[in-house]
């Protein structure tokens, strides 16, 4: 049985990590004048700085001697090469041929992947172009203005996420809307906004079978057709298919001409690069969506080509795992500091916990050692007026990522100015924290004596030595946000290569999908609900009775 713990890499990160524990990051940085030198790394436009981490030279150097050992570099190449790494599924992991710009060959099932690739990029550039231009003409013969896109997880975060981050980019005259939740005030408010002539669905679903796309797309056409003069012809006009079901898609009725296709080895959580983006394209044009691949995959060959101590997302990776693992670290928060990016902790969430929330090694043992940590965050600064308080001064070590433009997008250059001093402002507080010695001194003028004090003097220290990583970039821009997407991407890869499981299966959603297809059989039925426990009868029952039907 594989044991991580049990090798000497993870023996020796254990001797070290006891003997720096408790050193103060202020500590570390007066012993070390050349830190920020030292642990900063720039790729392109972006710029790394992890140097406000809980480690020394040592540290580091054993976090990356963990990484070989891991025989991470195979791993890595197993990966862009299509070796079937999702064992549990029989599938390979290749949402980097997706955006594989220099079109080299990329062999899968002794199959070149790529003419595939980039025959479904020209169908989505032809029919980018096709909208824009207003050749493409809804059922009454006026252009396509709204674009919605209906799915959920992976094929609605990530599209949404780019929607709103590259927001200056997007086309004039062109809107999109982002339906993904079942509960139908989600659709309900969504089509309240829209005209049928001048909007186009995009059923994004790699499945063609979840519960929460097809009852949606279902009502979209439902909402089509019930509107005055349109017939079931007219859908070819108005829906289209992003999916690797051509059968399913044919039988909701979606020409397949209208489809836009991918492969069981694109991973939900890893799908924007592919058909899935086709919202993306639309709303701020191919050649924008073209330039996100490309700073994707000069990402990529950040990756597989630098070494470990050069290279941003094995970096990541380990200071990730130096906490879980060691420092027993539970969550971990993202905050971007810009309003574009708000919804990139949303994104991360499942990418990093549907990827990394496992138990269970690659050989089916149950692991002994912690594995993903919890993601979460919103954008800075509204996060500082909410939760930071508990990341001052609670009893969680809760490391955090900052990520900033330099330059903003909007006029506001005074208020851009403001919003990064206020996350400088936290990474340097979070870092440094506030002695019991600075506080007295504080408090000197104030009047404060004895008891009373003493009685407040700890409410305002301010513990520090939190550990965070702060991410610059010049602009937001297609590229860069490509690059920063798949950073992300490559730190969770390397965080399940070092624990042994399987990034790219999800069977954890299972349980609850079977569950409720039961239970919502139940509801529909007259007889008392009794099969369940005591508590899931109750609240069936109750529900049942009070809900006025
Ligand atoms: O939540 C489970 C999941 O399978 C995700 O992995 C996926 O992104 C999402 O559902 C949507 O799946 P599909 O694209 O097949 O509708």
């Amino acid at each position: 049985m594989f044991s991580l713990t049990e090798t000497d890499e993870w023996g020796a990160l254990q001797e070290h990590y006891d003997k720096i524990a408790n050193v103060h990051l202020r500590t570390l940085f007066e012993k070390d004048k050349d830190r920020f030198k030292k642990y900063h790394i720039k790729f392109n436009d972006i710029l790394f700085d992890f140097s406000k981490n809980r480690i020394d030279n040592i540290a580091f150097k054993l976090l990356i001697k963990l990484a070989e050992h891991r025989k991470l570099k195979a791993q890595i190449e197993a990966m862009f090469t299509g070796e079937k790494i999702n064992t549990t599924e029989g599938r390979a992991v290749l949402h980097t041929a997706l955006r594989n710009r220099p079109i080299d060959e990329v062999i899968f099932d002794g199959k070149d992947v790529m003419p595939e690739v980039n025959a479904v990029l020209k169908k989505m550039k032809n029919f980018v172009r096709d909208v824009h231009s207003g050749k493409w003409k809804g059922c009454t013969g006026m252009p396509i203005t709204h674009i919605v896109n209906i799915g959920i997880g992976g094929s609605h975060l990530g599209p949404a996420m780019v929607c709103e981050a590259l927001k200056p980019y997007s086309k004039p005259g062109m809107s999109v809307h982002f339906i993904s939740n079942v509960d139908g005030c989600d659709i309900a408010e969504t089509l309240k906004q829209l005209n049928p002539d001048t909007t186009l669905f995009l059923i994004a679903s790699k499945t063609f079978t979840t519960q929460e796309t097809m009852t949606n797309a279902l009502a979209a056409k439902k909402w089509f057709l019930s509107l005055t003069g349109k017939k079931d012809k007219d859908v070819a006009l108005h829906f289209a298919a992003l999916s690797t079901n051509t059968e399913a898609v044919s039988e909701f009725g979606i020409n397949p001409k209208n489809m836009f296709e991918f492969w069981d080895w694109v991973g939900g959580r890893y799908s924007l690069w592919s058909a899935i983006g086709l919202s993306i394209a639309l709303y701020i044009g191919f050649d924008n969506f073209e330039k996100m691949l490309q700073g994707a995959y000069q990402m990529d060959v950040h990756f597989r080509k630098t070494p470990f101590s050069e290279n941003i997302p094995v970096i990541m990776a380990m200071l990730g795992i130096w906490y879980v693992d060691f420092f027993n670290v539970k969550t971990h928060a993202v905050i971007p500091y810009y309003q574009y990016l708000k919804l990139f902790p949303e994104f991360l969430q499942q990418l990093d916990m549907e990827s990394n929330g496992k138990r269970v090694s690659k050989d089916g043992d149950i692991v002994n050692y912690s594995t993903g940590p919890v993601v979460w965050g919103v954008s800075g600064t509204n996060a500082q007026h909410s939760f930071f308080q508990l990341i001052h001064q609670g009893t969680q070590l809760i490391p955090v990522d900052f990520i900033a433009p330099i330059e903003t997008q909007c006029d506001e250059q005074n208020q851009h100015d403001i919003l990064l001093a206020n996350m400088f402002a936290q990474s340097e507080a979070m870092m440094k924290g506030k002695t019991e010695k600075e506080v007295r001194e504080e408090l000197s003028g104030s009047g404060l004596k004895g008891a009373e004090l003493e009685k407040i003097l700890n409410h305002k220290v301010f513990p520090g030595n939190i550990p965070t990583n702060t991410i610059l970039i010049k602009k937001l821009t297609p590229e860069t946000l490509g690059s920063l997407i798949a950073m992300y991407e490559h730190k969770v890869f390397v965080q399940g290569a070092i624990w042994n499981i399987n990034s790219f299966d999800q069977w954890g959603v299972e349980l609850g999908k079977q569950l409720a297809k039961r239970i919502l059989a139940e509801l529909g039925s007259d007889n008392d609900i009794s099969a369940h426990d005591g508590s899931t009868n109750g609240l069936l029952n109750y529900y049942r009775e009070n809900n006025g039907r």
